[in-house]
């Protein structure tokens, strides 16, 4: 049995010289030393070893595996090394070469018109504020005096978490956020991320953004709504732009209006942007209904006040003369860098 346990020690580092990969080394491992492995199978044949001697043996076969183990390791070590060695030697760098161009991002045109909305109404005092994209049912219909069963709820199609969360359909419910705080004169705008349940195609989206405004302060008239909302169309469509406040209707504002500007494109003549109609629609506003502020706990004798509501993608549209919203969520860098 030493015979045997000498020649398969020598035979298995002679075997290692000649290899030349860990898989290589992995499989005289377990020729020999594994389970089934010549080494192990010796082991097996204890039991014929007349007992005075097998502690001499065992302690050979000890000495061999540990030998084998060893001399299996420091092969490891020199293949890694080579193979290292080797990988460095053919991945040499050209310092010379041109540098590979880096792509850059780009902002995304609702940034670019966002910015440029919120800069506006700093401008002119206004504190710009946020509110949570999944809101209680209170602050998105309640509170904005649309109760259960009334048609506006149908008209926007909701998306409810459960009964009372839904995820809001509109940045109005800030308005009553904002109004809770308790703290007046305010003037705040709030952008944010809407959504409604409705089918994707070149002017509908599931999720789009809006910009809400919001004035309460003491005398505050449908005249200052005008001349805030007015300001704010030049600025963005350019000194000659014209103004039409057309009645409409929203639950949480009496009056209400629709506010249209003269089509930048064509000054009002008829073209396709606007259809031919030489007017565009860009927002919803009016006065804030009394219930509305009643039930934030504003003094409706003291204060009064006007909100809009304003579609950014719809801005950011009509400002580039993009055909189709859904350019807009595709994030192609091409289309992007345009802008
Ligand atoms: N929340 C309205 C919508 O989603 C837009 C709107 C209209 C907001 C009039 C307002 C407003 O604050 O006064 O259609």
């Amino acid at each position: 049995m030493k015979e045997q346990l000498k020649e398969i020690t020598e035979k298995t580092l002679e075997k290692i010289k000649g290899v030349s990969s860990h898989e290589g080394l992995n499989d005289i491992r377990v020729g020999v030393l594994g389970k089934k492995g010549e080494l192990t199978g010796l082991l097996q044949n204890m039991k014929n070893v007349p007992a005075d001697e097998r502690p001499e043996i065992g302690r050979i076969v000890n000495e061999a595996r540990e030998t084998i183990e060893e001399a299996i390791k420091k092969a490891d070590e020199v293949i890694s090394e080579k193979t290292l060695n080797e990988k460095i030697k053919n991945e040499k760098t050209d310092v010379t070469l041109p540098a590979s161009k880096k792509a850059y991002g780009h902002r995304h045109p609702n940034r670019v018109v966002l910015e440029e909305v919120e800069k506006i109404f700093i401008g002119m005092g206004y504190e710009v504020v946020h509110g949570p994209e999944v809101e209680l049912d209170y602050y998105n219909f309640e509170a904005l005096n649309i109760p259960a069963n009334h048609p506006a709820k149908d008209e926007q199609d909701t998306f409810y978490v459960n009964e009372k969360v839904v995820l809001r359909t509109q940045t109005s419910p800030v308005q009553v956020r904002q109004m809770e705080r308790g703290k007046i004169p305010i003037r705040m705008i709030a952008p944010g991320r809407v959504f409604r349940a409705d089918e994707v195609d070149a002017t509908h989206s599931p999720c789009f953004h809006q910009v809400e405004g919001m004035v309460i302060d003491e005398n505050i008239t449908f005249a200052d709504l005008k001349g805030t909302l007015e300001s704010f169309a030049k600025r963005i469509f350019g000194e000659d732009t014209k103004t039409k406040f057309r009645p409409h209707h929203f639950p949480f504002t009496e009056p209400s209006a629709e506010m249209d500007v003269t089509c930048f494109k064509c000054k009002g003549k008829g073209c396709r942007v606007c259809k031919g109609e030489g007017w565009i629609e860009i927002l919803g506003c009016g006065m804030i209904h009394p219930l509305v502020l009643e039930r934030c706990d504003v003094d409706t004798k003291k204060y009064s006040g006007f909100a809009f509501g304003i579609g950014l993608e719809r801005l950011a549209l009509l400002k580039y003369e993009i055909d189709d919203m859904r350019l807009l969520y595709e994030n192609d860098i091409r289309f992007l860098k345009q802008f």
